[in-house]
């Protein structure tokens, strides 16, 4: 059926473009046309065309027989969740070689960080600041996936979000257009390699556009409310940043965005996507989120929901069939036309034709083998190390000397294999987790190892093993309390209200402190937890995500100092869900606070006469500051910062400026150091943030020496969308390098 196919393509290429110009002109796809996808569209059939339009989850077909007379019949262009060499290469055969035009099916799965080899979730993976480790962890996920007949992965997944409530951050690049945009990127082409037709080459899906990840109150599936500068200065960045890098797919959100339900969204889809960014890959909704829109009240019936999303360019329905059961009379009654279907399956076949599905449509089992490979493992646990944040090391607490006597390990995540693995894991295996319980054994000899679990799941509320826990304390040198949430807590419809760590763990850590002993308390979680108490008592705590298969040998790497901690936060740590939303890229207000006017809420009563005095942004109970500010993370070293210098003191807006800054490592170690670059642009047509990240970089210094580090800022970098255009405006910048949001070095320039 191939080989048909391929002649019947060659001898139809004239027919094909008298096609084309004769019949589309009201097509949405401008450009050349592409003669493969053009001669197979016109020998479809109505019926044919709604198949490549309808995915569904082989669970959901009815049977296995109802399942082949379908693919045999044409009716589905996709399926999710359906993998494994033989049971793919079974229905590709009913496709390829059974259906009338033998057009081979394009199978997907949720591969959000990693198939076997687990990565950190992607938050903690944002926290290496690291796009070339991201992209090779891609790789590998779109690798092993790849070997199993996956050839379409629902990722990357790159919903801003200011709010930790939503189990969804942990999916996420976290809070920032910049950070976001720049491992979106990375991420896009790890997934889909550098070759789209090489076997192991993955369609990447950009999602949830738009705008999901503002749902209110952190609740999932909640409204969303987003003004146009905000959806196009942050929402919008990292899908285009992905678009631009080549993600052969998208998906339209679940979220109702400004009134209009994001699959039925002329606006982001048409407009912005296609008339704006020209973008030219496919469109999917998400899981059901197109007969969703009857709930959301945008649609009376299944009917009117088809249309909307297909008017709107949503071109496959995941999981629904109101596609296929509607746009026949659809079209009877004008309420769709016959372009719409046509653009809508060119660009599904496009996607197929671009991974060479139909010069190659079968998985190959020898890529079997390409499966938790030793060297896949040891970029897990390099990804793992990478994402790991040093939040605080009173006295030098961190690392631990390997000659340490004994220590006392406890808390519910020290050895919880499947809890490591975090959320959106359907195909990594709890079995090959390495806990951080089995690696401290394996580094320091069981004998040295005082295990005492305390709680038995993250939730755990029972105080009886405090004792227990308190006497292995007091017998060893040192505490490490691996505490945090199951994850089960976080990802989707896992959004909690308080973001605390739950069960008695604080209580737990609050009474081991009181030995004592130097207390490590390690994180393993799925969002920013408000850990303010636990940070307060420990001595030194590192943040570790949901780290995934080899989160335990990266934590011991980090506690024995194998490598210093490098991580960042890329995510703003609120001091309770009252503070939420709370992201440094906010704007000044007309009443900014500063510690001076900060009166906390539980100091001695004093009757006060009402005075303006103290009226500023800030909440009496949290004061003005979050935590801990986006962009943080110590080290096992010291840097300071120095001779911040700017190339040129002004700039045109078609311009740049070279601004520098001499980081040096004071400290005992080689290390190294995410610097950070950001600007302020102080006045515009409409408010700007008070800071916003335009660069960062990685440098690795030895202990004693200096690296100059130097970023280009262009004109372009300065533009943003005020309402009515995208804009570079005249007028002062600040600019910081530095290690943080809340800290560096500062400049000034002008753009004339
Ligand atoms: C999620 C998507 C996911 C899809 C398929 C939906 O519930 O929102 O992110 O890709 O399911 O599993």
């Amino acid at each position: 059926m191939i080989s048909f196919l391929k002649s019947v393509i060659a001898v139809s290429v004239v027919t094909v473009l008298l096609f084309v110009v004769a019949c589309r002109p009201q097509s949405k796809t401008s450009g050349k046309p592409d003669l493969q996808v053009e001669d197979l569209l016109a020998k479809m059939t109505l019926d044919e065309k709604l198949g490549q339009m309808s995915q569904i989850d082989p669970g959901f077909a009815g049977g296995e027989e109802q399942l082949k007379k379908a693919v045999r019949d044409g009716r589905y262009g996709s399926f999710l969740n359906m993998f494994g060499v033989e049971r793919v290469n079974e229905i590709q055969k009913i496709a390829v070689e059974e259906s009338r035009l033998g057009i081979p099916l394009l199978i997907g799965r949720d591969v959000i960080h990693g198939y076997r080899t687990i990565f950190p979730i992607p938050l903690g993976m944002a926290a290496s600041w690291n796009p070339e480790i991201i992209r090779k962890a891609f790789r590998i996920s779109s690798i092993e996936a790849a070997s199993q007949g996956i050839r379409w992965t629902f990722a990357p997944m790159i919903d801003i979000t200011w709010d930790p409530r939503w189990g969804r951050i942990a999916e996420g690049c976290g809070e920032d257009p910049y950070l976001a945009s720049s491992l979106a990127k990375a991420m896009v082409e790890g997934i889909q390699g550098e070759n789209l037709k090489d076997p192991t080459a993955v369609a990447a899906c950009a999602k949830h556009f738009a705008g999901y990840g503002f749902a209110e109150a952190g609740r999932d599936y909640n409204t969303t409310y987003i003004p146009e500068p905000l959806l196009r200065n942050v929402v919008l960045k990292p899908f285009k940043a992905a678009a631009d890098a080549g993600a052969l797919t998208f998906m339209s959100a679940f979220n109702d965005l400004n009134g209009v339900p994001a699959s039925g969204n002329e606006f982001t889809l048409k407009k912005i996507l296609r008339e704006e960014w020209k973008y030219k890959g496919m469109v999917v909704s998400d899981w059901g989120s197109v007969t969703e829109m009857i709930n959301h009240g945008f649609c009376a019936n299944e009917k009117e929901a088809a249309q909307k999303a297909i008017s709107a360019g949503v071109d496959m329905e995941m999981s629904g069939s109101s596609y296929s059961s509607n746009a026949k009379q659809l079209l009877q009654e004008n309420k769709i036309n016959q372009a719409m279907i046509d653009d809508a399956v060119r660009y599904i076949l496009k996607v197929k034709f671009d991974l060479g599905l139909f010069e190659n449509p079968y998985v190959n089992p020898d890529l079997e083998k390409s499966i938790l490979k030793p060297d896949f493992l040891d970029h897990a646990r390099k990804v793992a190390r990478e994402s790991i944040v040093l939040l605080k090391n009173e006295n030098n607490t961190l690392p631990l000397s390997n000659k340490i006597g004994s220590v006392a390990v406890m808390g519910p995540l020290a050895d919880s294999p499947r809890d490591q693995l975090g959320t959106w894991v359907f195909d990594g295996k709890a079995e090959n987790s390495v806990t951080p319980l089995h690696s401290l054994k394996e580094f320091l000899g069981g004998e040295r190892v005082n295990y005492v679990q305390g709680l038995s799941y993250s939730r755990d509320k029972s105080t009886a093993a405090f004792q227990k826990c308190i006497a292995a304390a007091k017998s060893s040198d040192a505490i490490l309390f691996f505490a945090g949430e199951e994850w089960i807590l976080s990802g989707e419809g896992q959004s909690r209200g308080e973001i605390n760590i739950p069960g008695a763990q604080d209580e737990l850590i609050a009474e081991l402190a009181k030995t004592g002993k130097p207390l490590i308390v390690v994180v393993m979680a799925g969002r920013p937890l408000a850990i303010g108490n636990t940070l307060k008592n420990s001595d030194a705590l590192l943040y570790a995500w949901h780290g995934g298969t080899m989160s335990g040998p990266a934590i011991s790497d980090i506690l024995f100092g194998i490598e210093s901690p490098s991580g960042k936060l890329p995510v703003t740590f609120v001091k309770g869900s009252g503070q939420i939303p709370f992201y440094y890229y906010r704007n000044n207000t007309g009443r900014p606070a500063s510690e001076a006017f900060y009166t906390p809420i539980d100091s001695i009563p004093q009757i006060n006469p009402q005075s303006s005095l103290g009226y500023k942004s800030f909440h009496l109970d949290y004061g003005y500051k979050p935590l801990l500010p986006f962009g943080y993370g110590l080290s096992y070293t010291t840097f300071d910062y120095n001779n911040l210098s700017l190339s040129s003191l002004s700039m045109s807006a078609s311009g740049s400026v070279k601004i520098s800054a001499t980081v040096t490592n004071s400290g005992e170690r080689d290390a190294d150091e995410i610097v950070q670059l950001y600007i302020r642009d102080r006045v515009g047509s409409i408010t700007r943030p008070i800071k916003e990240l335009k660069g960062f970089s990685k440098v690795h210094i030895r202990q004693g020496e200096k690296a100059k580090v130097e970023f280009t800022l262009y004109g372009k970098d300065l533009e943003f969308f005020n309402g009515k255009d995208y804009v570079i405006e005249p007028g002062e910048f600040d600019v910081w390098i530095g290690p943080d949001s809340d800290n560096g070095l500062h400049g000034e320039f002008t753009i004339q």
